[in-house]
């Protein structure tokens, strides 16, 4: 496990039932006792289920097609409320003091507070680490989860690690971690499933990436549905363009190149970080890259962890 070892992040660790790194607890009570609104939109995930990709879908929902305010970028529209748990700033700053994180980047929850409704807010925490508000449904918020299989979250997070936290080692190491349940977030069914199994409360909505994959418009169909908005026949084909894998890997507003290329700058010197944020955009294409006896080990993991849930994955 040691091999896999990462520039930017060292020192995750267990915080009883999630691993997190060091500085998680300076956020997990302030997180739980946000004040949330009843017009919230929350967008929550496991990384790399496709949280990008539903947040610009369920933002041009929202704000009825604003084509030209999704024009600004997408973690300002969209802040994310546990960055600072995952983008250890002091951390970066450690090897390059010139970098200063954006203030909605070092403080999200201060910026949250400043922020004009309707607000809209990505997380990628469990439901028990949730606000407290939204555990207990005292509010209207809406929360929507994407799922996606862990075969290719665990084939995408690998990449992403390598690309954004200057991580090394191989897929099969991450592997390990991944089943583990050692890596950001982690472990994995815990986290979906503490969605899925709340997905009949009227304010939860889960969506899966590989449904918005095979029939986009669907999702947004039922995405709209549970904001109550209405997507016209006539407006369904421009927003598919819009959120199709080509557009949105070209569209500077939700691609976070710059993120990257900063994260590229500040490791340059210890690693040479190589691929994109937007890498594939595919459903199985864990294929390519894991071994025979790694899927046959996931398989197997997803039949246990889904028995008798009724989750699926197609
Ligand atoms: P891959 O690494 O498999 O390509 P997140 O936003 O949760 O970090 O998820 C990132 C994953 O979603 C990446 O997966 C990325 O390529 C994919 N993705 C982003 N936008 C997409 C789109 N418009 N269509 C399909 N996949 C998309």
């Amino acid at each position: 496990e040691e091999k896999y070892t990462n520039v930017l992040r060292p020192g995750y660790k267990w915080y009883g039932d999630i691993f997190m790194l060091t500085n998680f607890l300076d956020y997990a009570e302030p997180i739980k006792n946000f004040e949330v609104r009843d017009d919230d939109v929350w967008v929550s995930s496991f990384a790399k289920a496709g949280t990008t990709w539903t947040q610009e879908m369920v933002w041009l929902i929202a704000n009825d097609l604003d084509y030209e305010g999704a024009k600004s970028l997408l973690i300002n529209r969209f802040p994310f409320i546990d960055a600072t748990c995952v983008l250890d700033f002091n951390n970066y700053i450690r090897y390059h003091p010139e970098f200063k994180a954006p203030g909605f980047m070092s403080n999200p929850i201060n910026h949250l507070n400043n922020l004009k409704s309707r607000r809209f807010i990505k997380t990628h925490l469990p439901w028990n680490y949730l606000p407290l508000q939204i555990q207990a449904q005292t509010t209207n918020a809406k929360v929507i989860h994407v799922i996606r299989n862990p075969k290719d979250i665990c084939v995408s997070y690998h990449h992403h690690s390598r690309v954004v936290e200057a991580a090394r080692g191989t897929l099969e190491d991450f592997f390990k971690l991944f089943m583990a349940g050692k890596v950001v977030y982690g472990p994995y069914w815990d986290n979906i499933m503490s969605y899925w199994q709340r997905r009949h409360l009227p304010n939860v909505l889960i969506i899966k990436y590989e449904d918005m994959k095979k029939d986009l418009p669907s999702v947004i169909r039922k995405v709209a549905a549970f904001l109550n908005k209405e997507i016209k026949d006539d407006q369904m084909e421009k927003l598919v363009q819009h959120l199709s894998f080509e557009q949105m890997k070209k569209n500077m507003s939700v691609n976070p190149v710059t993120m990257v290329n900063v994260v590229k700058q500040c490791t340059k010197d210890v690693y040479e970080a190589d691929g994109s944020f937007m890498r594939s955009g595919q459903v199985g294409s864990y294929k390519a890259e894991m071994t025979e006896e790694m899927i046959d080990i996931m398989d197997k993991w997803i039949q246990k962890n889904t028995a008798g849930t009724g989750l699926t994955f197609n």
